[in-house]
């Protein structure tokens, strides 16, 4: 395990334990969380992937974030469109000096996590192959629709979230339709916290993905990630 800094960010990298052509996670953590937090999590999701887990750059009155907010649910627009680069940034620098294959990061955030990894898809979607977004809200509406073209996507939504109601998860599955992703929305009778059902819909999800995926052995695909 490497915990390092590379453009001023905080993070751990664990390689795969294989090294062909493995996929890698990029965990971002919610509100007050930090690189350590989401490791197991990524380990359960894909055996076989490489993690790499910064931390959030933005203090919240020492919570760690990865942009700011000016109340609840109300963003610094200004501030998010310049950490989603940043953050853009330091995954590919991140990808060159692990030599990761570009064409296989995915994202799995949770909450502001989540909110960021969706931001990147809209503002930067050739750093992601597909994201993991667990109660993630709409971040932004750019300007510019990217076209994802056909993306992978799975949300995860709790139906008592406080923080993110479901008409706002409606929101945000209809922002990434129309940009073309291929959006799964998942949902769970809880709140804002992570459920095991949660992590095991989204583990099932991210092995479907693998071995549907036509464009090489299914099997093979497959074993990258389990
Ligand atoms: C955010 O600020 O990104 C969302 O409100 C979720 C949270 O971190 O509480």
């Amino acid at each position: 395990m490497t915990a390092s800094e590379s453009l001023g960010v905080i993070y751990r990298f664990i390689p795969a334990p294989e090294t062909d052509s493995p996929p890698t996670l990029l965990l971002l953590h919610g509100t007050g969380g930090d690189e350590t937090d989401l490791l197991d999590l990524g380990r359960q999701l894909a055996p076989a992937a490489a993690l790499l887990s910064p931390r959030g750059k933005v203090s919240e009155n020492g919570m760690p974030r990865y942009f700011r907010r000016l109340a609840e649910g109300v963003f610094d627009l200004e501030d998010l469109q310049a950490r989603t680069h940043e953050l853009a940034d330091f995954v590919e620098t991140a990808t060159q000096r692990y030599r990761l294959d570009s064409e296989r990061i995915f994202a799995v955030g949770f909450s502001n996590g989540a909110n960021i990894a969706a931001s990147m898809l809209l503002l930067r979607p050739q750093v992601l192959a597909g994201a993991v977004l667990f109660r993630a809200m709409v971040p932004l509406v750019p300007g510019t629709m990217p076209h994802l073209h056909g993306r992978p996507v799975f949300l995860a939504a709790g139906r008592l979230d406080p923080i993110v109601s479901p008409e706002e998860t409606e929101r945000l599955r209809r922002l990434l339709v129309q940009t073309g992703a291929n959006v799964t929305l998942h949902w769970e009778n809880a709140g804002h916290g992570l459920t095991p059902a949660d992590i095991e819909a989204a583990r099932t999800w991210l092995q479907g993905w693998a071995t549907a995926r036509g464009d090489r052995a299914r099997s093979q695909e497959s074993k990258r990630w389990t």
